[in-house]
């Protein structure tokens, strides 16, 4: 498979598996939202498509998004989301959206040394986690992939 269709693959698994978070009402609409991995802002602007009573908070380095999705101040985190996304531990997340996968298998070895413990740390239990990188932890019960999701290009959880 080239480059171009694994990229196309993983954006309409992405898609299913945030439009079946929705269909099949898993968030409640008081419940927060975490989007780890801002970029550009496009699954940002789905997601507030998708939950708009919802809180999201948004995670990068920097700003790089496109103006119209960049979320107010107030739901920006910045930084290293390694230490960033700590103080979000024990409140109670309802989903967690993580998207920072390099497809380098050295950097994204690295991410997963802090990653399922830390959206596990977020989460509520019966929370949801959707991820590009597998997410390996006792605490996360893997989902079945909804229909249009490749499996390899998506992974989907809820905390037991
Ligand atoms: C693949 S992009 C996300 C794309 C996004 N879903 C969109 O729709 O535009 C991954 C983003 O995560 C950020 N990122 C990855 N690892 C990070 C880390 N440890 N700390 C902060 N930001 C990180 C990168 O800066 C990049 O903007």
């Amino acid at each position: 498979m080239s480059r171009l269709d694994g990229f196309i693959s993983r954006m309409h698994s992405q898609r299913a598996v945030l439009n079946h978070i929705k269909a099949a009402s898993m968030v409640a609409p008081d419940g927060v939202i975490l989007e780890i991995g801002l970029g550009n802002g496009r699954t940002y602007d789905h997601m507030r498509e998708l939950f708009p009573e919802n809180r999201i908070i948004a995670f990068d380095r920097a700003v790089g998004s496109h103006p119209h999705s960049t979320p107010p101040e107030s739901d920006l985190i910045l930084g290293d989301i390694m230490e960033t996304i700590a103080q979000f531990a024990g409140l109670d997340i309802a989903f967690a959206h993580a998207d920072i996968g390099t497809a380098y298998p050295e950097k994204d070895a690295k991410t997963l040394t802090w990653l399922p413990q830390s959206i596990v740390a977020a989460l509520k239990s019966g929370g949801i986690a959707a991820s590009g990188l597998p997410l390996d932890h006792p605490e996360l019960e893997p989902l079945p992939l909804p229909t249009g999701a490749d499996p390899g290009r998506t992974y989907f959880y809820r905390k037991r």
